[in-house]
This record gives C-alpha cells, structure tokens and sequence, in this order.
C-alpha cells in the first residue's frame, strides 16, 4: 500500500469538496473516504486535523479565521481575534446563535506580509484593525 504522503495531492481536494458539499466532514464521509482510498479513518483524521480549512463540526455560514501567528501577532493579531470574540459573542471554535458567523483561532494562512490577517470561507482580509474588521463582518452580515 502506498503511503499517505503519495495520495494528499489528490486527497485534499477530495476532502475539501466533500466539506463543501455537506458544510463539515461528517462521520460516514470520513468512513466513506477512508474506505474509498484504503486509508484508515484514523489517518484521514490525521489529515483533517494538520489543515485548518477542513472541519470535523458544523460551522457558521462565514467561518472567520484569525491568524494569531508570529507575523500577525507582531501587528495585533491577538487583539483582533480579541475583537472578534467580543463582537461576536463567541469563543474560539464556537458559533453565532444565529449560525450567521464560527471563530477560529489559526496558525498562519499564508498572508505574513499583509498582517494582520483573517480568512473568512474563501476570502482573505488583510492589514486589518478593529475598525476595518467590523467593516468586514458586516458586510458578510447583509
Ligand atoms: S503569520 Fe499570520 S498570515 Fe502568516
């Protein structure tokens, strides 16, 4: 059997369209997706687990990530997640009653030279304030 390393280039977009499609990687597709690349369920979730795009729970319709790394923290990353937790009223890993909106605290999103930055779904925001954010999280709110 191949090793796992040989299968991510075709894997992770697998598991990332499955996400797409069911809004979280749900128990049966994870069954599903081991079954169908000979993997076990423990090393698909071991994959899932590395990347902070892929979900094992259900989000909000806008999933913000904020990036709390060396780059972002140097520029108020932390006190933006700060911001978002108290505009939002939630925690990391957490979601709006509404379900409108999910935080999440992550590792760096590859946007080093534009921090602070934060992804929302697909989109990034860079070089933010607090000011900027709540811009930002209100136009995902309309
Ligand atoms: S450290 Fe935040 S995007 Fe890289």
């Amino acid at each position: 059997m191949a090793p796992i390393s040989d299968k991510l280039d075709s894997f992770f977009p697998m598991l990332l369209y499955t996400q797409d499609e069911l809004g979280y990687l749900t128990d049966d597709a994870i069954a599903h997706l081991a079954k169908k690349t000979e993997l076990t369920e423990l090393e698909v979730r071991n994959v899932i687990s590395y990347y902070s795009l892929l979900h094992t729970k259900p989000l909000g319709k806008y999933h913000v990530q904020v990036c709390t790394n060396i780059s972002c923290m140097l520029r108020g990353g932390e006190e933006l997640l700060d911001h978002c937790k108290q505009r939002l009223g939630i925690g990391h890993k957490q979601v709006t009653r509404d379900g409108v909106f999910s935080l999440e605290e992550v590792e760096c999103i590859g946007a080093c030279s534009w921090a602070p930055a934060v992804q929302v779904n697909y989109d990034f925001h860079e070089n933010l304030t607090a000011e900027k954010m709540d811009k930002v999280l209100e136009t995902y709110r309309k």
